[in-house]
């Protein structure tokens, strides 16, 4: 039986919940030709609402679409090589012509690929050392964009990676870039909202001022719920006590990637099991737990002694604030307040914590739920 709760891949339509407003305005800014900031806590659906926005009808009709991660990226020679192969890759499927006009435009990279010799498919094989005028070739991709046949969407995904890059004027020069376009769209998206927050509203910053911003939070508790009541209903054995999916939203705070992981492990227990309840749900997570005990222990073994202990903290608390009080030092017996500080600095960093502003109180929490659940039972 298929599991409407997706947690890899391309969501099908008919299980993706909800977004409806969200996606609205996505379209509504592509079509008014503004420019996206996306931000929002890890795994709270960004990716999965840009990929629903291309696969709208209006947007997939009418635009070329495309989409990087840049995570994994840490110099502009990476960032043109994922965009250009991206580029690559969308247009092939398109034919000759449409790919012809991308690869007239990049003469720079004209001997690493094209269509090969002998079989005269089209083939791309650019190494990164291959792009030896980086400037140009990124100049040579927006010339693309500008000019392709079709109006252009293009998201960078993860986009507070290019202030990691060595070189240090990425950005304006990625601002200049886009300020010129007036055929493709831009959405930038990511998690660490701290760096991107900084890079799009300081006036200091190439960026500043020149996008929508918009922050995905988490999806409303009653369409979560009618949205969990039919994925169970289409299978013909409905739940009878609908708390336990209000069990299930609560318990993570409606945090859409751990909500949908248990729900896809609770959906694939229920073939056995005559009914959902909150022992079976308790049981699933401490399954899950268990599964990534493994990769926690890693994890907690890369920090030092008082790193860990303002983790666990932290952890215990779930939603701390005033981490840098006394108080809260002598409650969790920390060191000092300035170890914490340093601590929670390094922690925000490996984005191991988030925070969120609640009026002048930073609320500190685990960025992963399911992490701090298992800290919370084990220590
Ligand atoms: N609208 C939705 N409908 C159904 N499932 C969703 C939806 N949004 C997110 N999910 C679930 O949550 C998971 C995480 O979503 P996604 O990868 O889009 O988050 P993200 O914000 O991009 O995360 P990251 O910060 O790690 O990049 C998805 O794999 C899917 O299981
Ligand atoms: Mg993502």
């Amino acid at each position: 039986m298929f599991n409407p709760f997706v947690i890899n891949g391309i969501i099908p339509d008919k299980y993706f919940c909800d977004r409806e407003k969200e996606t609205e305005k996505l379209l509504r800014c592509v079509r008014n030709q503004s420019n996206v900031l996306l931000t929002s806590p890890r795994r709270m659906g960004k990716t999965q609402l840009i990929r629903h926005l291309y696969q709208q009808e209006d947007i997939c009709q009418s635009y070329y679409t495309f989409y990087v991660d840049i995570y994994s990226t840490t110099s502009l020679q990476e960032f043109i090589l994922l965009l250009g192969k991206e580029i690559y890759n969308t247009l092939v499927p398109k034919g000759k012509k449409v790919l012809d006009s991308f690869l007239n435009v990049i003469k720079s990279l004209s001997g690493s690929f094209g269509y090969d010799a002998l079989t005269g498919l089209p083939s791309f094989d650019v190494k990164l050392g291959d792009i030896r005028m980086p400037e140009l070739t990124l100049s040579e991709i927006f010339d693309y964009l500008e000019n392709a046949d079709k109006p252009c969407v293009c998201t960078i995904d993860e986009f507070q990676q290019i202030g990691k890059y060595p070189e240090n004027n990425v950005e304006a020069q990625l601002r200049t870039l886009v300020q010129k376009m007036n055929n493709c769209r831009f959405i930038f998206a990511g998690s660490d909202r701290h760096t991107l927050e900084n890079m799009f509203n300081s006036p200091a910053k190439p960026f500043y001022n020149s996008v929508e911003q918009m922050y995905l939070d988490r999806i409303d508790k009653s369409v979560y719920i009618g949205f969990m009541q039919q994925c169970f209903e289409e299978t013909g054995r409905p739940v009878q006590d609908l708390t336990v999916f209000e069990y299930i939203y609560d318990l993570f705070e409606g945090h859409t990637y751990y909500v949908h992981q248990t729900l896809h492990n609770v959906f694939a227990y229920y073939d056995s099991w005559t009914t959902v309840t909150e022992t079976l749900i308790n049981d699933v997570v401490s399954e899950i737990l268990q599964d990534k005990e493994h990769s926690f222990l890693t994890q907690l073994s890369l920090l030092n002694y008082t790193q860990k202990e303002t983790l666990i903290a932290i952890a215990k608390d779930v939603n701390a604030t005033e981490v840098t009080s006394a108080a809260f030092v002598r409650r969790h017996s920390l060191q000092s307040p300035s170890a914490v500080q340093n601590a929670v600095r390094t922690l925000l960093n490996l984005q191991m914590i988030t925070y969120r502003q609640n009026g002048r109180t930073k609320v500190y929490s685990i960025s992963d739920r399911f992490l701090q659940m298992w800290i919370a039972r084990k220590y």
